[in-house]
């Protein structure tokens, strides 16, 4: 049987996540690979139909990639019925009109996170996308990710024992523009552009933390802008108005304690560009983007501190990788087949507007933890 095809409204395809990740990396992959598989099967093709504003950029892009539709109206992309899903990678501000749009067109919605700035809008949305029936979701990739995929093996495999504690470091230095380009988009440095850090990263923690460790109970957030002026895509010095690093402590159900660094202004002495370092009572591990090192308790060395002597024993040697085991495809790819298939055939998929609304909320505690220096409360 050959395949069927499903038009897939794209919105901010001519940025860096819309391009790379979502339209390349995923949508077009899948096409190439013969579609989405479903049940049965049978397959499902997409046809997507990029939205943007620079037309000449769209048609370059669609040209590029022989596209057929594109257009800068988004409301005939909507008001077409063969077009069932709406995906949303522009800038953060400008995502909630074109959701809400989306959503009273009938359309199943699948969004970047974060998706709104604030933790009323991204309620409104997922209320908004209930109220019409329409299905939801929000992109959750680090989820997909090799390093963390083997972090869920060895939790579900109960390598840790009892869990005590996770820290993450997550960064790299931003060039800030004056004498190399920055590799950033410079709104996210103007908060009032919908830049900052914890609004960048803090939802990626709330599922990271929720899907793999437990429930956020309380967050503790210090957010600070090291630079405090860049210069932009013209080569225009700015002030950087958002945050650039935090520095958070979020206590978990069950006891666990995470902490993790989020920084743009540090220099990277790790393997990868984010690692979580989880301890248990039986093993620790930690996870990168890739690969997975452990160390079980009964090959943990006994250090003795004792500042006058060098240290003889090299730490990072008694660590193992943990073995691939499997084919990991890209985390994004993974991801929008899920979603395809809880449109096409209502296969389940958790990664919703409701879990992307907690996301945003850890980041509207983070910052008001931070402004008022205190521990805040995460609501059940
Ligand atoms: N999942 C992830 O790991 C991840 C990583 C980076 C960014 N993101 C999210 O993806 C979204 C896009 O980020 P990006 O880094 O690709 O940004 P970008 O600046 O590279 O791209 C932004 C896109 O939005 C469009 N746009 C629409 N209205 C605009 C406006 N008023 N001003 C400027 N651009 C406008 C641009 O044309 C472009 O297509 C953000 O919401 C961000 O939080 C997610």
């Amino acid at each position: 049987m050959s395949p069927q095809s499903i038009g897939v409204v794209m919105n901010g395809v001519t940025g860096r996540m819309g391009y790379r990740q979502h339209l390349v990396r995923s949508v077009l992959a899948i096409n190439e690979q013969g579609g989405v598989t479903l049940s049965g099967d049978r397959r499902v093709l997409l046809r997507p139909v990029l939205v943007g504003r620079n037309a000449e950029k769209l048609q370059r892009l669609a040209e590029g990639h022989g596209i057929e539709s594109w257009t800068t109206d988004l409301d005939t992309a909507l008001a077409d019925d063969a077009n069932l899903i709406y995906f949303d990678a522009q800038v953060t501000q400008a995502r909630v009109k074109a959701v809400l749009a989306a959503i009273e067109a009938g359309k199943h919605v699948y969004a970047e996170k974060p998706t709104a700035e604030t933790y009323e809008d991204a309620l409104a949305l997922a209320e908004a996308a209930t109220a019409r029936g329409v299905k939801n979701g929000v992109v959750q990739d680090k989820l997909f990710l090799p390093g963390l995929l083997k972090l869920r093996r060895l939790i579900d495999g109960g390598f840790f024992g009892r869990i005590l504690s996770v820290r993450g470091e997550f960064g790299y230095w931003v060039f800030e523009g004056d004498w190399q380009d920055a590799q950033r988009p410079s709104w996210n440095y103007r908060a009032e552009d919908g830049g900052g850090i914890v609004l960048d990263m803090f939802p990626h923690w709330a599922y990271v933390l929720e899907n793999l460790f437990g429930r956020i109970t309380s967050v503790y957030a210090q957010a600070v802008t090291h630079i405090p002026e860049r210069v932009d895509e013209r080569g225009e010095s700015y002030r950087a108005t958002a945050d650039d690093a935090a520095y958070g402590v979020f206590e978990l159900e069950g006891g666990i304690i995470a902490q993790i660094n989020s920084s743009w202004n540090v220099r990277v002495n790790r393997d990868e560009l984010v690692e979580f370092q989880v301890d248990g009572t039986h093993g620790s591990a930690v996870a990168g983007l890739r690969d997975c090192r452990i160390q079980h308790r009964a090959t943990t060395p006994k250090p003795v501190w004792n500042p006058d002597l060098p240290a003889t024993a090299r730490f990072r040697d008694g660590w193992q990788e943990v073995p691939d085991n499997a084919e990991f495809d890209n985390g994004f790819k993974i991801q929008w087949e899920r979603f395809v298939r809880h449109v096409v055939e209502d296969a389940p998929f958790p990664y919703d507007f409701a879990s992307g609304a907690r996301g945003v909320r850890l980041a509207e505690l983070g910052l008001r933890s931070s402004a008022e220096g205190r521990r805040l409360p995460v609501e059940p």
